[in-house]
């Protein structure tokens, strides 16, 4: 066995120090009262939240509107703007207070206060509304890792038109999917971006997804990163600068309804393309808020820093909005852990005085091979919380992080959540006894249960599935354009059980021990979590299968020590299979480049085999499990007598 699954039998538990208890703002006899009160009255508690820790132009009176079940609506007769929660609020008090410290890839630092960031996503707004879009409308933001994405959602939230943010990594053909989902009127994008040294172009493939589609959109603002040369459409693009050229400093926020959409956010399902997250605004704005203030302790003193790039929902919620919303100073890197050297997370966190760090195990794990020695150069005595996301940590990496990052006195705070959820649902608070490898338990408010597939409870270290049963403010409100879709994927026990009809699901498979901890043990269905990125095999695989030279194409997931799960996978060709060496490796190179075209990097098949057909039943169905088998190199145990055609097992091996 690998040495990650080897030391899964986790007993050690790590108890807050009594330094660290003085110092967080929750004592263990506060956050006992979180619980007690949600436990009483689930929705009460809530709407107190609401109204204590966001501002509302008008109030609401209605906590939770159930009636149309499994669309919930939360605090819907109150009206807010979120950019204001996040800015203007706090001008009064700390205007000249940093919002946010970017370092950029070259090691550039740029600053801005809460006033000029104020004044910056005003000028935007202003700008976005010269050039037509309101309320409602959607606008697409395709943008490096650099202040004006921040700006730029921001300025969306604060006129009411519905972002929808694709990661910079994502290659033209899935921009073009995301972009005639969403029916977008305008593209925000940068003519290239800065990584590790390297210039990444973005412009060049909001191009290409614009020539086969988007015919929806009408302009396209382009910020210039670089001073690259960029292909300009007439009566389409402009110059972020030129664009804004005039505006005013000053845009009044458009109050929304809390039901109306904030943002959508695309992630992957088994089946498929790839589904709108559809959130809202006011009960995804105040889980925002409140975990980052549950879990990271954060305050206006804090300076956080969440590594996670604004195109995924951590970079929504621990990044643009939630820690915006307390008031702290967020930092923003614009490049790559392991540029100039693999010490550069730790040379920014000490640069900048970080006092709470966010990041993925995959990270930790690439990092760790680097060794302790890059870490123990840098001053990282600020540090006071650290956090986790995105994949189970194992716990060698949680051991390094916790000794080595965090000298053995910040909290591991491992956050279970998903794009769906808006916020984190399982979580220990900073005072909460560690586990290394569970997230603990589930925050005040979130009613997370495990049952089997009937819905029935399970005992204590019974694995089963992962539920959540009652509506919390930040969850999905529906998949964008697809209400059908919205219910048979999180809500399948609708019709089979009582309740059904609220009892969100979630699709990994987890257990609880018999302290209450939950230990998440993967996705059930085919979703793959490489590098802590939600992927589809169903994309990766109609990704191949658009090769002229790939008829068919199965892809599964293997264990890998840094990316959590590597992809295989299972190619049928319509030529023959090359019988030369290299002429077999020059075509996986060639397929693996096609997707990384298709898809992006991110979903690159680590390996690729081919066969003359797919390990399929009688009924045609592809046994996964099989190729699951191949794929870590095991010997196949399993009963094999409904292939279709056994023998293909032989050319995959
Ligand atoms: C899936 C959600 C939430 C932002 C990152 C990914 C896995 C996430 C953990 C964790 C174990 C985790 C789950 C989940 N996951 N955090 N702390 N421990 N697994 O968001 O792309 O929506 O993926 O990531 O499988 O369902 P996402």
């Amino acid at each position: 066995m690998s040495k990650i699954e080897s030391i899964l039998t986790e007993s050690r538990v790590f108890n807050a120090s009594e330094q660290l208890k003085k110092r967080v703002a929750l004592t263990e006899s506060d956050i006992a009262q979180l619980y007690a009160k949600a436990g009483k009255d689930h929705v009460g508690f809530w709407s107190d939240l609401a109204r204590e820790k966001l501002a509302w132009s008008k109030p609401f009176t209605i906590g939770l509107d159930d009636s149309n079940a499994p669309h919930f609506k939360w605090f819907s007769d109150g009206k807010l703007n979120a950019s204001y929660n996040c800015i203007d609020r706090h001008l009064e008090t700390k205007s000249d207070k940093l919002a946010i410290i970017f370092e950029a890839d070259d090691g550039k630092v740029v600053r801005y206060t809460y006033k000029e960031l104020h004044d910056q996503v005003c000028r935007f707004a202003n700008t976005l509304v010269a050039q037509g879009i309101q309320k409602g409308d959607r606008v697409v933001i395709y943008m490096p890792m650099i202040p004006q994405a921040v700006i730029a959602m921001q300025a969306c939230a604060r006129i009411g038109a519905i972002h929808s943010v694709v990661f910079g990594g994502f290659s033209a053909e899935s921009l073009r999917d995301r972009i005639d989902d969403t029916g977008a009127k305008l593209v925000i994008t940068a003519n290239a971006g800065r990584r590790g040294g390297k210039i990444i172009p973005l412009k060049k493939a909001v191009d290409d997804a614009l020539e086969k589609g988007g015919d929806h959109v009408r302009k396209v603002i382009v910020f210039r990163r670089t001073n690259d040369d960029v292909a300009m459409k007439a009566g389409r693009d402009i110059d972020w600068y030129e664009a804004e050229a005039g505006m005013s400093n000053y845009h009044d926020p458009v109050m929304v309804d809390s039901e109306h959409p904030l943002f959508l956010l695309y992630t992957s399902g088994s089946t498929g393309k790839p589904k709108g997250v559809q959130h809202s605004t006011g009960g995804y704005l105040l889980n925002a808020h409140v975990t980052n203030e549950w879990m990271f302790d954060l305050s206006e003193q804090d300076v956080f820093w969440c590594t996670a790039d604004v195109g995924w929902i951590t970079g929504h919620t621990y990044v643009t909005y939630g820690p915006l919303s307390v008031g702290a100073t967020i930092l923003m890197f614009e490049g790559v852990p392991t540029y100039p050297d693999a010490g550069r997370f730790w040379q920014i966190c000490q640069d900048h005085g970080v006092t709470i760090f966010y990041t993925a195990p995959t990270a930790i794990r690439a990092l760790m091979k680097f060794g302790s020695e890059l870490p123990s150069q840098y001053d990282l005595s600020k540090l006071r919380i650290l956090g986790t996301v995105g994949e189970p940590i194992n716990p060698e990496a949680w051991i390094w992080y916790y000794h080595e990052i965090g000298g053995g006195r910040c909290p591991i705070i491992d956050t279970w959540w998903q794009t769906e959820t808006g916020a984190h649902m399982l979580a220990p608070f900073p005072v909460t006894p560690l586990k290394p490898g569970s997230c603990a338990k589930a925050l005040p408010g979130i009613d997370a249960a495990i049952v089997n597939e009937s819905g029935q409870a399970l005992e204590a270290n019974e694995g089963g599935l992962l539920v959540i049963k009652k509506p919390w403010p930040s969850m999905i409100r529906t998949v964008w354009g697809d209400d059908a879709r919205y219910q048979k994927t999180y809500f399948p026990m609708m019709d089979t059980i009582k309740d059904g009809a609220s009892c969100y699901v979630v699709g990994d498979s987890a257990y609880q021990d018999e302290d209450g901890y939950f230990w998440i043990l993967g996705r059930v269905d085919d979703v793959l979590n490489v590098s802590g990125h939600r992927l589809g095999t169903m994309e990766i695989e109609s990704a191949l299968v658009s090769h002229p030279k790939v008829a068919e194409a199965a892809v599964v997931g293997r264990p890998d020590e840094i990316k959590g799960e590597a992809i295989s996978a299972f190619v049928v060709l319509n030529v023959d299979i090359p019988t030369e060496d290299s002429e077999q490796a020059s075509l996986v190179q060639e397929l693996r480049t096609w997707v990384a075209k298709e898809i992006g990097a991110i979903a690159k098949p680590d390996d690729i085999r081919f066969g003359t057909n797919l390990p399929k039943t009688r009924s045609g169905k592809i046994m996964r499990r099989l190729l699951k088998t191949l794929a870590r190199g095991e010997e196949i145990v399993q009963d094999t007598s409904t292939l279709e055609d056994p023998s293909v097992l032989e050319q995959f091996k």
